[in-house]
């Protein structure tokens, strides 16, 4: 009688936990972009309930957790960390920026890893003058 009693406690509480978890989720997902070479371009990324760590891609080459990215002086991952805010700043983009980024995070106990894509396209300033010339 006794165990019974306590198995039903122990269902219950396992239903409790796991209604009350909630996964990691996109409370932003990054929207591809095109920006004139020269200018800035910030893709945004924001996690809710953030367990996992967050970090970029770069056509599928990650580019590590800290905020300054080795061999990419331009770059920055800026944002609110305690908000789950991890935005990617690029300064004077240029055409070898124009690629498939990924914002992923990583998994943590029972939290899944996420990953969200967007392109951004870089637009030659050459191109745009020819353009208005013609
Ligand atoms: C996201 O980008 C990666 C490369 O960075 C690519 O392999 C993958 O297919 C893309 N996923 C979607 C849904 O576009
Ligand atoms: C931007 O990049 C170009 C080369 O891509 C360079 O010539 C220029 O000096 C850079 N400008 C700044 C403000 O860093």
């Amino acid at each position: 009688m006794c165990a019974k009693i306590r198995n039903l406690i122990v269902v219950f509480c396992v239903l409790v936990v796991a209604t009350a978890f909630q996964q990691q989720y996109f409370r932003v997902v990054p929207r591809s972009l095109r920006v004139q070479e020269g200018a800035e371009a910030v893709l945004e990324c924001a996690v809710a309930n953030l367990a996992g760590q967050v970090q970029w891609a770069k056509d599928g080459f990650a580019l590590g957790f800290s905020s300054v990215i080795p061999g990419y002086p331009r770059y920055t991952m800026f944002g609110d960390r305690r908000h789950g805010v991890y935005n990617l700043r690029i300064v004077n983009s240029s055409l070898e920026d124009d690629a498939e980024y990924q914002c992923q995070v990583g998994p943590a106990q029972m939290h899944k890893v996420i990953r969200a894509n967007a392109s951004l396209t870089v637009i030659c300033t050459l191109l745009i003058s020819s353009f208005l010339i013609h």
